[in-house]
């Protein structure tokens, strides 16, 4: 057999999920579990959830590409918006790989799906800007030119009308303000725009839970340049998240194939 299979696990605010993942084919082979982020979201904790889901694959020692929904450089989480405090200036490589004993290579959340994004979903062989947005506890960014990521952009955290973008129109808030689909598709519509001024992109493209939900808020996003969301949906996280331990581990020379697995 020559499939490429990694541990793809995605964290985020609201839930951590894990999915064996074909980094040839950037496919989901298993189901995918999915557990709540535990509260306080601190290393410890979060470990213990991370070593569940290893467990249940019977991963212990293979390979794992997580997102993280943080600033995440050199595997150390630089950022802490929706997740515990204390994971500044933590490496998440390090904290998951001692709990599981796994080589666990970490990117932030949203420049995993972005990447799923550009290999195998509606990203690929796409010239020019393109700019995908995660829609779930908070917003998270990816930015490609040419297919080359621009990594930790955080655009969710840019200023819109006096507040954190993310804080007026992410899932959250859709959730907190009871606001229907419609009611908060105007309030990304006018962050689309924010976004399009900046940068002019060529294509948007939306990940994450918010992604699934897209016909019900379309026709209130005004916005020129074409927007839609991912074919992966919110799978694009766990696959490209599996994609950059690939990518991580064929830089450090290791071929990772389910032959050597035995
Ligand atoms: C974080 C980002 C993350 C996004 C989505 C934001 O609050 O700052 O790093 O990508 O949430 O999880």
């Amino acid at each position: 057999m020559n499939d490429h299979i990694i541990l793809g696990i995605d964290v985020g605010g609201t839930a951590i999920k894990g999915a064996l993942i074909d980094v040839e084919k950037g496919e989901q082979v298993t189901e995918r579990l999915r557990y709540p982020t535990p509260q306080p979201a601190g290393p410890e904790a979060m470990g213990k959830v991370v070593l569940q889901i290893v467990e249940e694959f019977k991963w212990q020692g293979k390979p794992i590409g997580c997102g993280f929904p943080a600033i995440v450089k050199k595997g150390v989480a630089l950022s802490a918006a929706n997740i515990d405090k204390s994971w500044i200036g933590t490496s998440v490589e390090d904290v998951f790989g001692r709990v599981t004993g796994c080589p666990v290579y970490a990117i932030n959340d949203a420049d995993a799906a972005g990447l799923g994004s550009v290999h195998f979903g509606d990203g690929k062989d796409v010239e020019g800007t393109i700019i995908l947005i995660t829609i779930g506890s908070g917003l998270g960014s990816a930015l490609f030119y040419d297919g080359n990521l621009v990594p930790n952009t955080e655009l969710g955290h840019l200023y819109l009308g006096g507040r954190i973008a993310e804080h007026y129109a992410s899932v959250s808030t859709r959730e907190a303000k009871n606001l229907s689909w419609k009611d908060w598709g105007k309030r990304f519509n006018k962050y689309l725009r924010h976004l399009d001024r900046l940068f002019s992109p060529d294509l948007f493209l939306l990940g994450g839970g918010g992604s699934n939900k897209f016909d019900e808020y379309a026709d209130r996003l005004k916005i020129k340049i074409p927007v839609k969301p991912d074919r992966l949906f919110n799978r694009a996280g766990l696959i490209g998240a599996a994609y950059y331990a690939r990518l991580q581990l064929q830089r450090e020379g290791n071929e990772y194939t389910l032959d050597n697995l035995s």
